[in-house]
């Protein structure tokens, strides 16, 4: 089986994929350092020299060549990859992948992500708590169609990480 985590930039996907991986005795995966490694640069590089447009491409590519060769593993995908190129459909439509929307209110991810923005593209050039608030509700509202076609939906605020492992589990 594959697990599938997704949401928004700052949810906790790696995070958790990591420790869900190491209780199921499966691989973790994280879509962007996958991407980083075969393409042989940083996201941030990626996005710089080649555009948003290729790295989406890159992405739709590398998350369906996992989905066909790998097993057992959990994966977690980036902020954006559920609202392009139909990946919804390419994840939903596989027996095999069960997935997970990680869900977290907005003043909470506004505020994390303020403190880890470097190595996020989209929000590296936000210079103040309250325009990041204001991007993440404006984007979030944007993208949670998109996250909500997840087959399960978890609410992590106020959820330790055990907590949430055990919703998951
Ligand atoms: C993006 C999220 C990032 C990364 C890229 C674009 C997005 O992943 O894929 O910077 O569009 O939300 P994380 O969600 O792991 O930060």
């Amino acid at each position: 089986m594959i697990i599938v985590l997704l949401g928004y930039m700052g949810s906790g996907k790696s995070t958790l994929g990591k420790e869900l991986a190491s209780v199921l005795n499966y691989n973790f995966l994280d879509l962007d350092d996958f991407i980083s490694e075969k393409e042989n640069t940083t996201i941030t590089d990626l996005f710089q020299s080649k555009g948003e447009i290729y790295f989406r491409k890159k992405e739709t590519h590398y998350l369906s060549e996992i989905i066909d060769q790998l097993d057992n593993i959990v994966l977690s995908l980036g902020g954006g990859t559920p609202c392009y190129s139909n990946n919804m459909n390419l994840i939903n439509s596989n027996s095999n992948v069960v997935s997970f929307y990680l869900k977290l209110s907005i003043p909470l991810l506004s505020k994390r992500l303020f403190a880890a923005k470097v190595d996020r593209p989209l929000i590296s050039h936000i210079n103040s708590e309250e325009d990041m608030l204001e991007f993440v509700g404006k984007h979030l509202f944007e993208r949670s169609p998109y996250y909500m076609t997840a087959k399960h939906t978890i609410s992590t605020d106020n959820q330790s990480l055990k907590q949430v492992l055990e919703n998951i589990l």
